[in-house]
């Protein structure tokens, strides 16, 4: 078991199987800057299966048992369910899931939980079909991705979970009605505040809804209690409905920041080691891989970063994003989250 600088142990590891997206959210890929002609990473800059499955291996050896698989929109990468078999099998990963916009989900569900999939997480930021066009950013409706949750839940992906994320002014009027849609079905919609991921969404303070509120916003209609964590250094804060019906979660990484329990490490679609979700660089596990190197010095690589590491860019967040010359971060597209 490995600790970082701060004691947090390598637990989680989120994979970036493509960089691309059927989306355009304005918040994370603008219409206006991913065109036509945008150049995505060419196919011989992403990492193979077999290069994912080989270093999740190494990861699950250094105690990593929890896998994330995200985009862009990873169900846009060719034969997604191969890989998803591939890391079902290796010994030490406990929980394998995916994080989705839920779009391509119908005709996938099924082959996914077959080849290994234990459950999926799909984004929707409201079911307002004109704000939910918009916030796609490709004028696409709601409904194809309840469908897609739907084929989901057929297939025995379970839990669902349902990512929101609040920006004050565009969806925070609606996140009422996407609880109570989903209250008393099963699936567990989680709110997230508004962060400053990337450097392309224009963030500010004053479009994020803190997550006290949202808590409010829906106990004053659907009335909730707390609930304990599942697990220790759970993202999400729980609330159940008083009547038993369900729960929501909120994620409030910009009001009370959790980078004390932080224990995720990323993979960008390039194969970069990524130790914080704000960081500025990675490290390239991608090119000794492909030099040569043998488990034992990529093990070494990875556990010299792990153990060196000093990330908590939520809790210094003013500081940091004031600093003058603030480096550009990695983009959220790149390393899903
Ligand atoms: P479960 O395993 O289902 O509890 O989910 P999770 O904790 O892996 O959460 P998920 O991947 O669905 O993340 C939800 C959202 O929380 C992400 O999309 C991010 O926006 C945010 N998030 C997740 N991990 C971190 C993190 O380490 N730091 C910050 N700042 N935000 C995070
Ligand atoms: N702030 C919070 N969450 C975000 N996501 C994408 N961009 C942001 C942001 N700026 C969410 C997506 C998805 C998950 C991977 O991260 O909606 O649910
Ligand atoms: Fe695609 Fe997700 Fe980014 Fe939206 S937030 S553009 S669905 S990767
Ligand atoms: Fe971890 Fe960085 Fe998020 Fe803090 S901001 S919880 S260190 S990924």
């Amino acid at each position: 078991m490995i600790q970082d600088q701060f004691g947090r142990r390598l637990h989680d590891l989120r994979i970036s199987v493509t960089d691309r997206c059927n989306f355009r959210c304005p918040y994370c890929m603008p219409a206006e800057v991913f065109g036509e002609s945008y150049k995505f990473l060419p196919k011989d800059e992403i990492l193979t299966f077999e290069e994912i499955a080989r270093l999740t291996g190494i990861f699950a050896g250094l105690g990593v048992s929890k896998i994330r698989v995200t985009g862009g929109e990873p169900l846009l990468r060719t034969d997604l369910h191969i890989l998803i078999g591939m890391l079902a099998e290796i010994d030490g990963v406990e929980d394998l899931t995916l994080t989705t916009n839920g779009y391509l989900l119908t005709q996938r569900a099924q082959e996914l939980k077959d080849a290994g999939l234990k459950r999926i997480t799909v984004s929707l930021d409201t079911l307002d079909n004109e704000i939910f066009r918009q916030m796609n950013g490709r004028g696409f409706d709601p409904q194809r991705v309840l469908e897609g949750i739907q084929a989901a839940a057929d297939a025995g992906l379970s839990p669902i979970k349902i990512n929101s994320v609040v920006q004050k002014g565009v969806n925070d009027h609606t996140l009422v009605d996407l609880a109570r849609h989903f209250k008393g079905t099963g699936h567990i919609v989680r709110f997230i505040e508004y962060m400053d991921v990337g450097n392309r969404n224009g963030w500010k303070w004053d479009q994020v809804v803190p997550a006290q509120e949202i808590v409010r916003l829906i106990d004053a209609e659907m009335p909730l209690e707390p609930a304990e964590s599942n697990y220790p250094g759970e993202v999400a804060s729980r609330h159940r409905y008083l009547d038993g019906q369900g729960e929501i979660g909120v994620i409030a990484s910009v009001t009370q920041p959790f980078c004390a329990g932080c224990t995720r490490a990323r993979i960008s679609t390039d194969g970069q080691l990524f130790t914080c979700l704000f960081a500025s660089r990675g490290l390239s596990l991608r090119d000794p891989l492909r030099d040569g190197a043998d488990d034992a010095q990529m093990t070494e690589m990875i556990s010299n970063v792990w153990s060196n590491r000093t990330d908590r860019y939520s809790e210094e967040r003013t500081e940091l994003a004031a600093a003058e010359n603030a480096p550009q971060k990695v983009e959220m597209y790149q390393i899903g989250g």
